[in-house]
C-alpha cells in the first residue's frame, strides 16, 4: 500500500531545499579590504514545486537569486545542496545524454533574445536546431512542418522563416526564442524576464503567449521584476529576498495582502502596484 493518490500526476518541476554559493575571486585587494571575500550565498534553502497548467512568478529585488534558481532548475548551473525533480524524478546530478534527454522537456527564453539567438540562423534553423540536437523529426518535411506549427503558436509570421536575427523586431526576435523552447513540446517553460527588453507595445502579447501555453498545460515559472504583471499572469508567486523565500501563496492573495514587509517594500517601490487588471 501507498499513501500517495495514484491519480494525482507528479509535479513537473520541484525544487527541494536549494543552496548555491558563488566564491569571489581571490586576489582582489578591494575585496580582502573590505573583507568581502567570503562565498556570495545566493540561494538560501529555496523549495518551490510548479504545477502542469499554471504559472508560478518568481519575484524579488534585484540580485536576490531569482535568476540562479531558474539555472540550477534547468540543470545549467549545479547546487551546492538541494534536489531537482522532473516529473519526480531526482535529477540533480545526471549528466551528458541522460540529462540532455530530460532537459528535452524544460526550456528556457532568456530576457535579451539577442543574445540568445545565433546571429548566422535564419529563423528556420533557429527553430529546427533543438530537433536536429534532439534527433527528432525522422525526414526534413517533418521537421518543417513542427518548425511551421511552433512559428504559428509564437505567432511569427512565416514571410519571416528565412530571416537572420538583426533582420527582425525586437518582438519578433523574442517570439522566435519562444518558437525555439516550443518546438521540442516542453512541459516546463521558464522565462528568466522575457519581455524587460521588449518595447512595452509588445508586452502584452508576448505575456498573453505564456497564458495560451499555461492553458495548454505547460508549466511556466515567470521569473519577473513587474508585481502588477506577476499579478496579471501568475497564479502562484514566490518572493525571493538575499536568496531565501520569504513569501509564496496564490499571486492575487499575497500581492494584495502581503504577509512579509519584504513584499510590502516591494509593492511600495512598483508605480503601477494597483491591481485591478
Ligand atoms: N557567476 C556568478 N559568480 C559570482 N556571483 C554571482 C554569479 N551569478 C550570480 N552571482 C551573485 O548571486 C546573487 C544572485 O544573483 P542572480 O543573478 O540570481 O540575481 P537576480 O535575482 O536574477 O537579479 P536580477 O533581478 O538583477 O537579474 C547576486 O549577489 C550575484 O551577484
Ligand atoms: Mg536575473
Amino acid at each position: 500500500m501507498t499513501d500517495i493518490a495514484p491519480d494525482v500526476p507528479p509535479c513537473p518541476l520541484e525544487l527541494r531545499n536549494l543552496t548555491v554559493s558563488f566564491t569571489p575571486p581571490r586576489r582582489n585587494k578591494f575585496l580582502r579590504r573590505s573583507g568581502e571575500e567570503k562565498p556570495v550565498r545566493a540561494v538560501d534553502g529555496v523549495s518551490l514545486r510548479l504545477e502542469a497548467g499554471t504559472t508560478l512568478a518568481l519575484v524579488g529585488g534585484s540580485g536576490s537569486g531569482k535568476s540562479t534558481t531558474a539555472a540550477v532548475a534547468a540543470r545549467m548551473l549545479d547546487c551546492d545542496s538541494g534536489t531537482v525533480l522532473y516529473g519526480g524524478e531526482d535529477v540533480t546530478h545526471l549528466d551528458g545524454g541522460a540529462l540532455r534527454a530530460r532537459r528535452r522537456h524544460l526550456q528556457t527564453v532568456y530576457q535579451d533574445p539577442f543574445a540568445s539567438l545565433q546571429p548566422r540562423f535564419t529563423v528556420r534553423r533557429t527553430v529546427e536546431e533543438g530537433l536536429l540536437i534532439h534527433k527528432l523529426g525522422a525526414t526534413a518535411r517533418d521537421r518543417e512542418e513542427r518548425v511551421v506549427r511552433a512559428l504559428e503558436r509564437a505567432h511569427v509570421p512565416l514571410p519571416l522563416l528565412d530571416r537572420l536575427p538583426h533582420q527582425l523586431s525586437g518582438g519578433q526576435r523574442q517570439r522566435v526564442a519562444i518558437a525555439a523552447a516550443l518546438v521540442l513540446e516542453p512541459t516546463v517553460l521558464i522565462a528568466d524576464e522575457p519581455v524587460s527588453m521588449l518595447d512595452v507595445s509588445l508586452r502584452a502579447g508576448v505575456m498573453r503567449l505564456f497564458d495560451d501555453l499555461r492553458d495548454a498545460g505547460t508549466a511556466v515559472l515567470l521569473i519577473t521584476h513587474d508585481l502588477p504583471s506577476a499579478a496579471r499572469h501568475a497564479d502562484t508567486i514566490a518572493v525571493l529576498q538575499q536568496g531565501r523565500l520569504v513569501e509564496q501563496g496564490n499571486a492575487r492573495q499575497v500581492l494584495s495582502h502581503p504577509a512579509h514587509a519584504y513584499t510590502q517594500a516591494l509593492l511600495e517601490a512598483t508605480p503601477r502596484a494597483g491591481l485591478r487588471t
